[in-house]
């Protein structure tokens, strides 16, 4: 069967074939390395202290076990982090000790998060040229030493003004203009290169905005669709720093999860790219408003455009994941309205009292 015709239906009864013949969904390759067919993967977490590495490695430690999955960064853990299973100190750009911690851990898969997003990066230049890039230098170095399968995602900021922006598809132009997409790019290139030359497990999803409520952003150019929430249910008016009719795509994080949970359990030989767009909706800052205001009828948005302004304007208006859904079967499950509720109700009782 030719890889590239793999429908979906097929990839659903793989799925099914690969957790029926194992207690658990990972199976191995013939390329991937060290593990031991039928044993659960050992994983560390690089960056998990951001907005999705909690959300990521508690799903995962569901499938493979509490201490199979490792998180790491260099803060100091919450004590919700550090109560829900391991937690190590472990700095990108420190190789010898990331070639330790993969020794004495046992690793089998990277999960690699560590990164400085789009409005932060291009306020530190340097230290976004060092995380970002020699840090996936580093990274792609260790996976490829170790036999790890590795995961980094991307993101809609790996394009720019000269990609199509609707819909912007999976393989097109990419010539982004800020460091966070340069350095996204170079990644997802280096990875297919390792993965061509060397056989390295590379898989890597491009995300759009993600929203959550139980963890904060990180400095993005979508960050406004997670702050609206708060301010909604606080002081009932939102400043944005967009304009009200710039459409982004974006996520709820547990779409974001369901897709690097079931992307890493694929089997290798099922994948005919390692690369892919995923996405669940688009909406510009007046439609999530109005979305809000069937709770909240009295919100108020007022609009502030500042630098941000320009990185979305250069970004993908809509997402087009259909390879992503026809090669390995995404499925996404919040839709605008879906997400605005699930983050109404969970913030609600937060400022109730
Ligand atoms: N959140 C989103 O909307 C979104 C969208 C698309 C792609 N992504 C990608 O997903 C990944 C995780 O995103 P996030 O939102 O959780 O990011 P985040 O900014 O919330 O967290 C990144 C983490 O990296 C850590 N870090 C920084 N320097 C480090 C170093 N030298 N060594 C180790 N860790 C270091 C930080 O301490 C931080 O906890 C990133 O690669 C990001 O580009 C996120």
């Amino acid at each position: 069967m030719k890889l590239r015709s793999l429908t979906f239906t097929n990839i659903k009864f793989l799925r099914k074939f690969s957790s029926e013949a194992s207690p658990h969904p990972y199976t191995q390759s013939a390329r991937d390395g060290n593990v031991q067919l039928g044993t659960k993967p050992r994983i560390l977490i690089t960056g998990s202290h951001g907005q999705l590495g909690y959300g990521v490695a508690q799903a995962l430690r569901k499938s493979y076990g509490r201490e199979n999955v490792i998180m790491s960064d260099i803060i100091k853990p919450s004590k919700r982090i550090l109560e829900s299973g391991p937690y190590i100190h472990a700095d990108i750009l420190d190789f010898k000790n990331l070639q330790q911690v993969v020794v004495t851990h046992r690793l089998d898969w990277l999960i690699h998060f560590s990164a400085l997003l789009s409005a932060v990066g291009e306020k530190n230049l340097s230290l976004a040229m060092k995380v970002n890039v020699e840090g996936v230098h580093n990274i792609l170095e260790l996976s490829r030493q170790f036999g790890l399968r590795l995961f980094v995602p991307s993101t809609i900021g790996a394009f720019g003004p000269e990609s199509p922006r609707n819909p912007t598809p999976n393989l097109t132009v990419q010539r982004p203009k800020t460091i966070y997409g340069v350095s996204k790019v170079h990644a997802e290139l280096l990875g297919e290169y390792f993965h061509h030359r060397y056989g390295l497990d590379f898989r890597c999803l491009r995300f759009p905005g993600v929203i959550s409520y139980d963890t904060n952003p990180g400095g993005g150019t979508t960050d406004y669709a997670v702050q609206i929430f708060h301010d909604a249910l606080t002081t009932r008016h939102h400043v944005c720093y967009l304009r009200k009719d710039t459409r982004l795509p974006m996520m709820y994080i547990t779409d974001t999860i369901k897709s690097i949970c079931e992307f890493m359990a694929l089997d290798s030989s099922v994948l005919p790219q390692r690369t892919y767009n995923v996405t669940a909706m688009s909406f510009t800052p007046e439609e999530i408003a109005d979305s809000i205001r069937r709770h909240i009828p009295s919100l108020e948005v007022t609009y502030k455009p500042d630098d941000r302004q320009k990185i979305a304007d250069s970004w993908p208006q809509v997402f087009d994941d259909s390879e992503a859904r026809t090669e390995w079967g995404w499925e996404h499950e919040y839709d605008l309205d879906k997400l605005v509720d699930i983050m109404i109700t969970s913030l609600r009782p937060k400022y109730a009292s």
